[in-house]
């Protein structure tokens, strides 16, 4: 089972990705779930982690194919060897951010480039999700809990109208392939959205889940 989680930045997805992992961990056993993301979920990634949440590059083309590299490496190194082995791999974030971030949202670049991305995404051999999860949230609540947190890289100096852009391109993936996606309201404590995850999960895979999932 390959599972991507989604969400603006502030929406939660580290804590939720860490529950999921140990909530699945209990019903798989630990040997067999993986928690990564992107960036730089590989060995070598913390530079291009540091590279691409800088702010240092200047070209939105320079960052699609940076993020790409670091998937690349990641799916190569970490993400296959996981699946191959039949494990549960759960990856915050993935292919759907950069469609998001980088395309989507982007008034300059038309639709057909998150074609081309898709296109580009089968012939490179990077696995497909059973599963998106979207951590839904509005850019407002967002910023309040980074701020609470002191959490802010260079993305999050570009302000509300770009993180509500980037929102309403996870909800046109979302409606474009309805069967892959799950969508969590976020906006609520940490306890409540993971219990909307876990039902979610439990909607998609029913038995897959070891057939005791509750
Ligand atoms: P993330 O690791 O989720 O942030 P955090 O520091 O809270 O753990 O993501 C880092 C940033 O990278 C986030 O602002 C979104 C951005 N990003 C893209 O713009 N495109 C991508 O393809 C990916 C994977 C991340």
């Amino acid at each position: 089972m390959f599972i991507v989680l989604e969400g603006i930045d502030g929406s939660g997805k580290t804590t939720q990705a860490a529950r999921l992992g140990e909530w699945l961990s209990g019903l798989l056993g630990r040997e067999r779930v993986l928690v990564t993301k992107e960036p730089g979920g590989w060995l070598g990634g913390d530079a291009v982690r540091r590279l691409a949440l800088g702010g240092g590059l200047s070209s939105v083309w320079g960052e699609f194919f940076l993020f790409m590299m670091d998937r690349c490496e990641h799916v190569s190194g970490v993400v296959m060897p996981a699946l191959e082995k039949g494990m549960c791999v759960i990856c915050d974030r993935y292919t759907p951010s950069t469609l998001a971030y980088q395309v989507l949202s982007n008034p300059l670049i038309g639709s057909e480039a998150a074609e081309y991305m898709t296109g580009m995404s089968e012939v490179i051999g990077l696995p497909r999700p059973d599963c998106a999860c979207l951590l839904d949230i509005d850019a407002d609540t967002a910023r309040r809990r980074l701020e609470t947190r002191g959490k802010l890289n260079s993305f999050d100096a570009r302000g509300r109208d770009y993180f509500e852009r980037v929102r309403a391109a996870y909800d046109a993936l979302i409606k474009r392939f309805p069967d892959e996606w799950i969508k969590v309201d976020a906006s609520e404590d940490e306890n409540t959205v993971f219990g909307g995850l876990k039902r979610g999960m439990e909607r998609m895979f029913g038995t897959r889940l070891g057939g005791h999932a509750t």
